[in-house]
């Protein structure tokens, strides 16, 4: 099966969604966050805030790069990982890319209490969340397949997902 590459803004369900996906159709799963801090041994916040983001980005092209494989795997993006024109583009030629496409509000009330994330930490809010979503979607929405997952189910949007990739 063609890999399977999950983008969407922070806290739009990327994680739980690949994990649960991954287990559904037996595929291997990589969450590239969580690849990025194995590699470190350091946080992401401690990344951004020690080396700044320009290094996280490198380091996260480079992650998607070398464990992208185009077949039999599911792939959770960070948030900004879609932004870098090289990686989209690989990703869009090689990959089915899903959009999580969730509202600022949904956003909000799921991770304001969470402090992991630099691009919100100090400005945790709707309009920050919503401005972010502006400046990025017409990048996200280059994805193959665009999932609403405002009030839905863990599994209905999983179904969501299994039954656009058939
Ligand atoms: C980021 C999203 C985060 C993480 C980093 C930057 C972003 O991942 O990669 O904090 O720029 O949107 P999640 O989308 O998994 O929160």
């Amino acid at each position: 099966m063609k890999t399977i590459v999950l983008t969407g803004m922070m806290g739009s369900g990327k994680t739980t969604i690949g994990k649960l996906l991954s287990n559904k159709l037996n595929l291997e799963f990589f969450d590239i966050d969580t690849l990025i801090e194995e590699q470190e041994g350091i946080k992401i916040s401690e990344i951004f805030s020690k080396h700044g983001e320009k290094h996280f980005r490198t380091i996260e092209k480079e992650i998607i790069k070398k464990i992208f494989s185009p077949t039999n795997s599911v792939i959770s993006l960070g948030g900004g990982a879609f932004e870098n024109t090289e990686t989209r583009d690989f990703l869009l030629k090689n990959s089915n890319v899903i959009y999580l496409k969730t509202s600022p509000e949904q956003i909000f009330d799921r991770i304001k209490n969470n402090k992991s994330r630099p691009l919100l930490c100090d400005n945790m809010n709707i309009e920050t969340i919503n401005n972010i979503i502006n400046q990025r979607k017409h990048n996200y929405e280059t994805a193959s397949y665009i999932i609403n997952t405002d009030n839905k189910k863990t599994n209905e949007i999983i179904e969501e997902i299994t039954g656009v990739l058939e």
